[in-house]
């Protein structure tokens, strides 16, 4: 059985926002600043789609957002989101079964991979690379380890509390640096939240 966030859609931000405060927001919002005027932007794994209002705070209009999310309450929430005079393309689907005919100035994966094996995380992003326009930007922000006990205390706890509830497949952190330095992409930007557990960075 596929991971399911479907159980946690109702509760996700109130129980993030306890555990994280705003600083899950916080490494978002710090990405979305790099979202050029009129760009044609993909965002995977939205979750309840607060970041589609965030977006839509910095531009009321001109973008074309095709937006995927696999659960379909997390879908049903994100739905009610203002999105301004933006375009928006809703796909319930996961992700690496969507093939859209155009390709995207912007690529955003928020706390996707964190969910993946290794396995699935190649997978997922050879596809959303071929997705990006050559010099697009990949806007991509997840937990870390940094070697700080309580880091590896909160990863394990999350780990064991969405596999029970929402039966992701991960047990341990995806190597996705490791993915972008396959694919020829530099790091132009990055910030660190929440005593460096949580990084945003831009690809290029
Ligand atoms: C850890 S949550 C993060 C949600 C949101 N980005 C946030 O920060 O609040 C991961 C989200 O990715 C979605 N997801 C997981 N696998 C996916 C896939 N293959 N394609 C699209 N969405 C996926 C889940 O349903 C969930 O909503």
């Amino acid at each position: 059985m596929p991971a399911n966030y479907n159980n946690s859609a109702w509760f996700y931000d109130r129980l993030s926002r306890m555990v994280y405060g705003r600083a899950l927001i916080n490494a978002q919002v710090y990405l979305l600043q790099y979202v050029p005027a009129n760009a044609v932007v993909l965002i995977a794994g939205g979750g309840t789609g607060w970041i589609l209002e965030e977006l839509t705070k910095i531009h009321p209009s001109g973008l074309q957002i095709t937006y995927v999310e696999v659960a379909a309450d997390m879908m049903a929430l994100s739905k009610k989101r203002n999105t301004g005079s933006n375009k928006v393309t809703f796909i319930n689907d996961a992700v690496e079964n969507v093939t859209p005919d155009t390709k995207f100035d912007v690529v955003i994966t928020p706390f996707l991979f964190d969910n993946f094996t290794e396995q699935t995380t190649e997978k997922v992003f050879n596809h959303l690379h071929n997705l990006l326009k050559p010099g697009g930007l990949w806007l991509n922000a997840d937990f870390q380890l940094t070697g700080k006990w309580w880091q590896n205390v909160l990863l394990r706890s999350m780990f064991l509390f969405f596999k029970i509830l929402c039966n992701i497949e991960a047990s341990k952190l995806p190597d996705v640096d490791r993915q972008f330095g396959v694919h020829g992409y530099k790091t132009i930007e990055e910030r660190t939240f929440f005593g460096d557990f949580i990084i945003s960075k831009v690809y290029k």
